[in-house]
């Protein structure tokens, strides 16, 4: 047999073996297309190249394509598990030609690898082509031989390929297999052609067409390929069955989640089996794509498929949680390929887990209202609006959810009563809000919020989207259009720009629109939590909402950001692991300049503790340890050591970030928090890390300044060239600065000794010898007036001059820039009879200044005129005489 593994690698190899280059699968979170949920189609990831805007290195491309159909334009959910051929996700092999082969080659290379490679009868096939296309009709009875009455003309659309409502388009022609009168169905085209005899295995469609958003269709720059075939059909048909959860594939599967539940995989509930089956593959592979459970958009979609699942094996007697158990049989079925999925392994699980856990809370309080309505309908009756509102609002079930139940039970919900409920829940929201007393501008955001829903933030996974315009704000009110100049708050259905939150600030970058408008955006708020709005100038152009638009975030200043905020949360770790548990966040600001820190420590952070914390946080930026995400539930979080911010609002679930390898404690990483903010993917990526500034905020806050990268290297070239200039001047090399430095401040020191004792020395030689010594009243005086001497050296100065005389009383008086100081000194023998203090304040008088102060035998004062030295010693000198 073939299993669905070989059956993709031959379609894949024989392409590659007919010039196609093998590309992988695109997300499933399509990047390059605002309009589209999810990825729906092969040609999806080469939309530009057929219209041209994209050149690749290749012309001819083949590809196995994981594909979403649920939610938006293709939606098969409901279908999902009653049917043979539908699911929410599915493979899709396709080979692509861009301006290269045509028709001819495209329907040769179909039919040779059906009858060929996978041998399929030529006469169980018959093909359909558009009724416009003879050409077509004409090449399969060529090529294929086949009859005129094996080719079946279709006027409708069922032959003519769209992408969505714009996008590359073209006439197709489709390969059928018949799977024999023995199942009921009839050909393409007739009225029972939905049964299951005849099925569509390949669809092969002529790229002709672009679809412009303005109803007009112009031709693409060449005519184009682009083919996709249904792995699970093919496989179905090669391995001689009609229903596609008959697969290996898919019985892997199903099986898986039969041992799981005890239950019989093929028997009365075989249907939840095969729901839960296709809605493992859909969820894990959405979840590995970066989707994650929520109550909008993409991630609402997830959860409605998750939560599907999760009813059905409610339904099949599983009370615990089932579908995370069967994660290993998914990756083992088709990890092979994907490799994504072996990546992402325990990110499906945990969150697979996590939903589970929660949604059983009210799953079966929520299943006994539905009995206890349902049992009041009568059969094929209609649940009212209010009660599948009530389902959704307070026990978590979505819409169709409940629709699912009503249909297993004949019955049907009003839809239209759902919505009239949702809506005047909203009216009374918005009552609320406007009885909050917030500012009136920030009511047009709440509309905002009320009328378009959440933005879908992308920018986990990416820096570069594109996005439709949904909203304009200029000065505080909506507008439809904004114009060059203008101010303008944009705000868009899905965004790679991080709104400024948790300390890191919002990202800047540039929207630019299909028709060359351009607004510069200088920064990304949120608004109500979930509305991103990207404020900026409106640079070249103009834009208006619906425009689709190309968002690119600054790459260069997300990656410094990024390097800052993961070095917050190593440091955040070493300063715990150095200074204690008692260390927690008080404040954190992340932008691409720097890291701002504070912390709760009773006193300021020693040198060499920083050193310590600092060396830590390198030590773990070199182990280059990957950075990992994953969302958990609050409490759970908290089990697995994460830092929780106190007083910090937190939705039900939660971010949580760990990085830097193991920590000291057993089987914790050295870094776990609940964060909202983007991160480096290794550790390796910070640089290099380091603190420039320590400082006190507040009592028992201290702040920790920091830089990484690039800032951290330029930095340490600034401190070497402050150490380089030094040396220069020094004529040494810089590793001699510190011994040449220490020796210089030595000598300086022993140098102003020398010169202090030889002031003194001058100062006090000859004294009484020169006639500056005189007798009053049988007291001795000796003066001396000084220039440039230090006032702090008049003291021992005097003590000298007092013993050379023996008795009487020394005056010294230096003159320093424009400022005198005076000393007075009294040998004690006349100290009983004049005070120093006293003699002291006379000489300061005269010299301009007041005061004075000291002992009776030893004083001191200051003035500001040196000029009057002369006198100030006649002065005293008087006094003495008196
Ligand atoms: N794009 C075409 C399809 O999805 C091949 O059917």
């Amino acid at each position: 047999m073939q299993t669905a593994n070989d059956i993709r690698n031959t379609f894949l190899d024989y392409f590659a073996r007919n010039g196609h280059t093998v590309v992988d699968s695109s997300p499933l979170v399509p990047r390059n297309d605002p309009t589209l949920m999810f990825t729906n189609a092969g040609m999806v990831q080469f939309k530009n190249v057929f219209t041209g805007q994209e050149e690749r290195a290749y012309k001819r491309a083949t590809t196995s394509q994981k594909v979403v159909r649920a939610g938006g334009k293709h939606n098969d959910l409901e279908n999902v598990g009653y049917t043979a051929r539908h699911h929410t996700f599915f493979e899709m092999l396709g080979n692509f030609s861009f301006g290269d082969y045509f028709k001819p080659d495209a329907i040769e290379f179909a039919w040779k690898l059906v009858t060929g490679e996978y041998g399929l009868p030529k006469d169980k096939l018959l093909v359909t082509v558009h009724t416009s296309d003879e050409e077509a009709a004409g090449l399969w009875r060529k090529i294929a031989g086949l009859p005129d009455d094996r080719i079946i003309r279709i006027p409708t659309s069922d032959n003519f390929w769209t992408m969505g409502d714009v996008g590359p388009c073209g006439p197709c022609t489709e390969i059928f297999y018949d799977h024999g009168p023995s199942i009921p169905g009839g050909p393409p085209g007739s009225p029972d052609e939905d049964g299951d005899r005849f099925i569509e295995i390949w669809n092969l469609v002529f790229m002709q067409f672009e679809q412009l958003p303005n109803g007009e269709r112009i031709n693409l720059p060449r005519p184009s390929i682009d083919t996709g075939m249904g792995l699970e059909r093919i496989t179905a048909v090669l391995q001689g069955t009609h229903d596609n959860y008959n697969i290996d594939l898919m019985r892997q599967l199903i099986e898986a989640s039969a041992a799981a539940s005890n239950t019989d995989p093929y028997g009365p509930v075989n249907v939840s089996h095969r729901v839960i089956a296709d809605h493992l593959r859909c969820s894990g592979f959405l979840i590995a794509d970066g989707v994650l459970p929520s109550n909008e958009g993409r991630g609402y979609v997830l959860r409605r498929i998750m939560r599907r699942a999760m009813r059905h094996a409610h339904m099949i007697g599983c009370t615990e949680p089932l579908l995370y158990r069967l994660v290993p049989a998914l990756v083992r079925a088709m990890g092979g390929h994907y490799r994504e999925l072996v990546r992402a392994e325990a990110l499906i699980t945990e969150t697979l887990k996590l939903e589970e856990t929660r949604f059983k809370q009210t799953l079966d309080r929520g299943l006994r209202l539905l009995d206890d309505e349902t049992a009041r309908l009568a059969s094929g009756g209609v649940l009212p609006g209010e009660v599948a509102f009530k389902l959704y609002d307070t026990y978590g079930f979505p819409l169709d959810l409940t629709q699912d139940v009503l249909r297993g039970r004949g019955g049907a919900v009003d839809v239209a009563g759902f919505e009239a409920a949702m809506e005047r829940q909203r009216a009374e929201a918005r009552r609320n809000w406007a009885g909050s007393g917030e500012a009136a501008t920030e009511t047009v955001w709440f509309d905002i919020r009320q009328q378009l829903g959440a933005t879908e933030f992308l920018g986990y996974e990416a820096e570069h989207v594109e996005g439709q315009v949904t909203a304009l704000v200029v000065d505080g009110k909506r507008v439809e259009k904004a114009e060059a100049g203008q101010n303008v708050a944009v705000i868009v259905n899905q965004t790679a720009f991080y709104g400024e939150s948790g300390g890191q600030v919002g990202d800047s970058g540039a929207i630019t629109t299909e028709k060359g408008g351009k607004v510069a955006v200088t920064g990304t708020v949120k608004k109500l939590g979930d509305v991103f709005v990207h404020l900026g100038t409106v640079e070249a152009g103009s834009i208006a909402v619906g425009d689709a638009v190309d968002l690119a975030v600054d790459g260069e200043r997300r990656s410094a950001i990024r390097a800052n905020h993961s070095a917050t949360h190593l440091l955040h770790a070493a300063l715990r692991e150095k200074l204690g548990e008692h260390v927690t966040q008080k404040g954190s600001l992340v932008d691409n300049e720097r890291l701002r820190f504070d912390i709760s420590h009773p006193k300021p952070i020693e040198a060499a503790e920083m050193a310590v914390i600092e060396a830590q946080v390198n030590a773990r930026v070199r182990g280059n340890s990957e950075v990992v995400t994953r969302l958990m539930a609050v409490d759970e979080a908290i089990e697995t050591g994460a830092m929780a911010l106190f007083g910090e609002k937190y939705g039900e679930e939660v971010r949580v970030v760990t990085m830097g390898g193991p920590g000291a404690t057993a089987n914790r990483d050295f870094s776990v928090e609940l964060c909202g903010g983007i991160h480096v993917k290794r550790t390796g990526d910070i640089g290099l890390f380091k603190v420039v500034s320590e400082s006190a905020v507040a009592a028992g806050v201290r702040r920790i300044e920091a830089v990484t990268g690039a800032a951290a290297f330029a930095w340490f070239a600034d401190r070497e060239a402050m150490l380089s200039t030094v040396a220069g001047e020094l004529k040494v090399r810089p590793e001699d600065v510190p011994s040449r430095v220490g020796a210089l401040v030595e000598e300086k020191r022993r140098l102003e000794r020398d010169l202090s004792d030889l002031r003194r020395k001058m100062a006090t030689d000859n004294a009484g010898g020169d006639g500056d010594v005189r007798e009053i009243a049988g007291v001795k005086l000796i003066s001396r007036v000084l220039e440039d001497v230090p006032p702090k050296e008049l003291k021992p100065m005097a003590d000298e001059l007092k013993a050379r005389i023996g008795s009487g009383v020394a005056v010294l008086i230096a003159a320093n820039d424009g400022k005198a100081s005076i000393v007075v000194a009294v040998t004690d023998d006349v100290a009983g009879r004049f005070s120093a203090v006293d003699l002291v304040r006379l000489g300061a008088e005269k010299l301009g200044g007041k005061g004075g102060g000291g002992r009776p035998d030893m004083a001191q004062a200051g003035g500001t005129d040196p000029s009057q030295a002369g006198e100030a010693v006649e002065a005293i000198a008087a006094a003495l005489g008196a």
